[in-house]
């Protein structure tokens, strides 16, 4: 498919803009690819971005920081905002149109929605256990997205593999008529990976946040000796690690996200979340246990 190079790209604020545009571009059949964000973008957007043009003719992006998706003491306010750097960036891919909406345009019943998309259990356990209702927020948003946009691919990035995992099963579970492609990490060259929170890491904290990419590569160097020998090493890396606050390192099996041990052979997902600073940061690698 083509990307819309030497197209100016359409900044859209309303619903009815979206649905406009994606009716016309339906009427010329055209494919659309639906790039949920928050925004801030790095080159791991860029790479979902990218990613979406080889899906389809016309590509919308969204920016939303979704407040849904923040707890009561999370960092919605000091979530990181950079528009008019995001506009150029996607800009500068060529894609179709950016859809902007404010809260209120999203959630006019004061930025909450009384109908919640559940992520049910799988949804209370690791990244879901720190944040409760966290992904009942990010499900809840994703389908409203999906239902604007109705793209007939959506790209999403694999760092958030809970994420991933649960938006394609609520797909297949509401039968909802769409693919979901994912997008291997983005790492910076000594492997942190990249995201729209490592903006607000302080000097020193940079290096420190290294740890949970170490932590996943050591857990991968002891693959051959089973999950238990997995968790181990990549534990030890984190405890060596003082600037790092662990919050949960698991290993599950990708393929249903239930939690492996030392029976398990076959490929499993390391998920490492910890604080560093004041900021907290998700990783996660998969391997094969032979
Ligand atoms: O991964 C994110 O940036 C968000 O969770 C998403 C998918 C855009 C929903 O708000």
């Amino acid at each position: 498919m083509q990307p819309q190079a030497g197209q100016s790209i359409r900044t859209l604020t309303t619903i009815e803009a979206v649905r406009e545009l994606v009716a016309s571009a339906r009427a010329e059949g055209k494919r659309i690819a639906l790039v949920p964000t928050m925004g801030a973008l790095h080159a791991g957007h860029v790479e979902l971005v990218r990613t979406a043009t080889e899906h389809a003719d016309l590509v919308i992006a969204s920016i939303f920081v979704n407040p849904m998706q923040f707890g009561p003491h999370e960092d919605l306010d000091r979530y990181p905002r950079t528009p008019d750097a995001d506009i150029d960036a996607l800009a500068a891919l060529g894609i179709g149109a950016v859809f902007m909406p404010t809260v209120g345009e999203m959630f006019p019943d004061g930025g909450r929605s009384a109908t919640i998309v559940s992520a049910g259990h799988l949804g209370t356990v690791l990244e879901g256990r720190s944040r409760p209702g966290h992904y009942d927020g990010v499900l809840t948003v994703v389908t409203k997205l999906f239902s604007i946009v109705q793209p007939d691919v959506a790209v999403f990035g694999e760092k958030d593999g809970q994420q991933l995992f649960l938006v394609r099963r609520m797909v297949r579970d509401l039968n909802l008529p769409l693919a979901i492609v994912g997008v291997p990490t983005v790492r910076e060259p000594d492997g942190l990976a990249l995201s729209s929170r490592n903006r607000m890491l302080q000097t020193g904290e940079r290096r420190d946040a290294l740890a949970l990419w170490r932590a996943l590569e050591a857990a991968g160097a002891n693959a051959d000796r089973g999950v238990e020998a997995m968790l181990a090493a990549a534990q030890g890396v984190l405890q060596d690690d003082t600037g790092v606050q662990l919050d949960y390192l698991a290993i599950v099996d990708p393929r249903t996200f239930a939690f492996a041990n030392d029976a398990h052979h076959g490929p499993v997902q390391v998920l490492v979340a910890a604080r560093v600073g004041g900021v907290r940061l998700i990783d996660n690698a998969i391997y094969s246990v032979p």
